[in-house]
């Protein structure tokens, strides 16, 4: 019975992800609640280890975004204290995070990626490292947060002077063309978002902005197309050992409509889920409804040690 069962929802937290964080847990809170579960929401700080000691929960259900929800942090704390908990555990969480070394594991299982490299903040400044349209991003942060676009004639530093995510960036050359997004649950994926975003692109405004973006399911793509990006998400979840929902984004260049021109960006072991989110979207869109989502997410938390 899932009224006998006490789920602690982890939200909020302090990452440049925490109103997002806070989104995503209200909504799989009411979802939950819905479902029958017993729920307790939990704004997440430095006296979490104590909190949850007293609280007791059956199972943590991971609402977090961002560094120390989504990097293996709090999978860690969770394991020591023998508390089930949804989504990946420590390394899948650690490795997805860091981009740089999550395109490592990808190209190795042979999923094609944007070519990139990381550099040195000051090199990035100094321009040069490619010839634009390039983008340029922290190494492990969500949300678009800190990713900037330089596109040709552009001569301004691409990375303000107060950026606040380390000396190292990743600079990725730019894949034009459309954004597309396949989330995957239990090692299978349920189908393909195209977003068509208002603002220049995909930033955090179009993630966030009540329509800042459309969200086209499926999208209307060449089957060979869909099937490819349905798999390239499915095999980055099994190549970094990645448990529950995960969400992987993808740019697709159309002008040839070949699969070759499909890049995965990243996979996201922390996706957004409130109801109007991608992967509940998708998930209904297979006749998941939100409350079926997060109780059979419930049911297979689990502790790694
Ligand atoms: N190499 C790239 N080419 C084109 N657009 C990109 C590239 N990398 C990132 N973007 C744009 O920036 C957005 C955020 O980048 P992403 O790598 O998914 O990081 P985040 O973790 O912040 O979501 C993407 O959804 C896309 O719109
Ligand atoms: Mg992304």
């Amino acid at each position: 019975m899932n009224g006998t069962k006490h789920v602690a929802v982890l939200m909020g937290g302090w990452s440049a992800e925490r109103e997002v964080s806070l989104s995503t847990g209200t909504a799989c809170a009411q979802a939950l609640r819905t479902a029958g579960f017993r729920v307790t929401e939990v704004d997440v700080d430095r006296k979490i280890a104590e909190t949850l000691a007293a609280l007791a929960p059956d199972v943590c259900f991971n609402a977090l975004h961002g560094p120390i929800g989504e990097d293996g942090n709090i999978q860690g704390l969770l394991n020591i204290m023998g508390l089930p908990y949804t989504h990946s555990g420590v390394q899948a969480s650690a490795v997805a995070m860091d981009k740089p070394m999550a395109k490592q594991v990808f190209a190795k299982a042979g999923l094609r990626c944007p070519e990139g490299v990381v550099c040195s903040v000051e090199d990035t400044l100094a321009g040069g490292v490619y010839e634009a349209p390039y983008v340029v991003k922290p190494l492990n942060q969500g949300s678009s947060v800190g990713v900037h676009i330089v596109r040709q004639g552009d001569n301004h530093p691409p990375v303000a002077s107060n950026w606040g995510f380390g000396d190292q960036v990743l600079v990725e050359k730019y894949i034009p063309g459309r954004e597309l997004s396949v989330g995957v649950f239990d090692g299978e994926a349920f189908c393909v978002t195209e977003i068509i975003s208002k603002h220049g692109f995909y930033d955090y405004n179009a993630k966030y902005e009540d329509g800042g973006s459309i969200h086209v399911l499926p999208a209307e793509l060449p089957d060979e197309i869909t099937a490819e990006a349905l798999s390239m998400a499915t095999r980055a979840h099994a190549s970094l050992g990645c448990r529950g929902v995960t969400r992987s984004d993808f740019r697709f260049d159309d002008t040839e409509k070949r699969v070759g021109d499909l890049y995965l960006l990243e996979i996201n072991t922390q996706p957004g889920m409130t109801a109007t989110s991608l992967v509940p979207e998708q998930a209904a869109f297979r006749g998941m409804a939100f409350p079926e989502l997060v109780s059979r997410m419930v049911e297979e938390a689990r502790c790694e040690l």
